[in-house]
């Protein structure tokens, strides 16, 4: 059965995510960025790419057909701003957590045994180290600072909803994001695409792959935070919001 598609070539990349979030893979698959740029309309994010926009909507309703109603993806945009700040805690920032220092340690280790074969590999593990710290310190200002603001929010019917609060740090939280999305797409680089033809050894092979991985899981993740979590919270805060506002 063909499932009507509810967006246009108008609509933006990150909203056509939060809708359907299988179609996440398609844009992977296409190069589409759907969480840094998810701002960008779906014929600005073609146009970039060098892609028909028709085309790409064809694509679009096959993928969506071959979805149907199961969804591959939690539906984080049917979760309150409290379950959305939680799932991300507890999945997102939970994987990285664990992962990256894996991926620092394995870096090194290839670094030092091959980087004499391929310099390249000394660059790999320097921009990995660079990129955990700048994410447990990214995550570190959201969980102490940004998300107990947006349970505040949802839940304090005063005093709490000043837009002023949260639009700075919320920008703050985007201008991060795109520096981790600059820092993946330079280790993408460097990597050839994250391409285990041609691996040094098995460290290496698991270094790549958990590499690739971790660039998929960091999508979902700015996807989830950048379209879904930080427009909610300024939609609530906005000086057209319904709900009652004291300064
Ligand atoms: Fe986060
Ligand atoms: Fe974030």
């Amino acid at each position: 059965m063909s499932t009507t598609l509810s967006f246009t070539r108008e609509t933006t990349v990150g909203a056509i995510v939060a809708a359907q979030p299988g179609l996440a893979r398609l844009f992977e698959h296409l190069g589409i960025d759907y969480c840094c740029k998810g701002k960008q309309t779906l014929v600005q994010a073609c146009a970039q790419r060098g892609l028909d926009t028709a085309t790409t909507l064809v694509l679009l309703q096959s993928a969506a057909d071959a979805l149907g109603d199961s969804p591959v993806e939690i539906d984080a945009a049917g979760m309150t701003l409290t379950q959305l700040a939680d799932h991300i805690e507890n999945t997102h920032h939970a994987y990285t957590k664990v992962e990256l220092p894996r991926l620092v340690e394995m870096a090194d280790r290839v670094a030092a045994k091959h980087g004499s074969y391929d310099p390249r590999l000394f660059e790999v593990s320097a921009s990995t180290r660079n990129l955990a710290e700048e994410m447990f310190d990214h995550m570190e200002k959201e969980e102490v600072a940004l998300f107990p603001l947006v349970r505040r929010i949802e839940t304090e019917t005063e005093g709490s909803c000043a837009r002023s609060m949260i639009a700075t740090p919320i920008r703050q939280m985007e201008l991060e994001h795109d520096d981790a999305g600059r820092a993946i797409n330079h280790l993408r680089e460097l990597t050839d695409d994250f391409s285990t033809e041609n691996p040094c050894c098995n460290t290496h092979r698991a270094l790549l792959a958990g590499l690739a991985a971790f660039e998929a899981d960091l999508h979902r993740h700015v996807h989830k935070e950048n379209s879904i979590l930080f427009p909610r919270v300024l939609e609530l805060t906005s000086p057209s919001s319904t709900q009652a506002c004291t300064p």
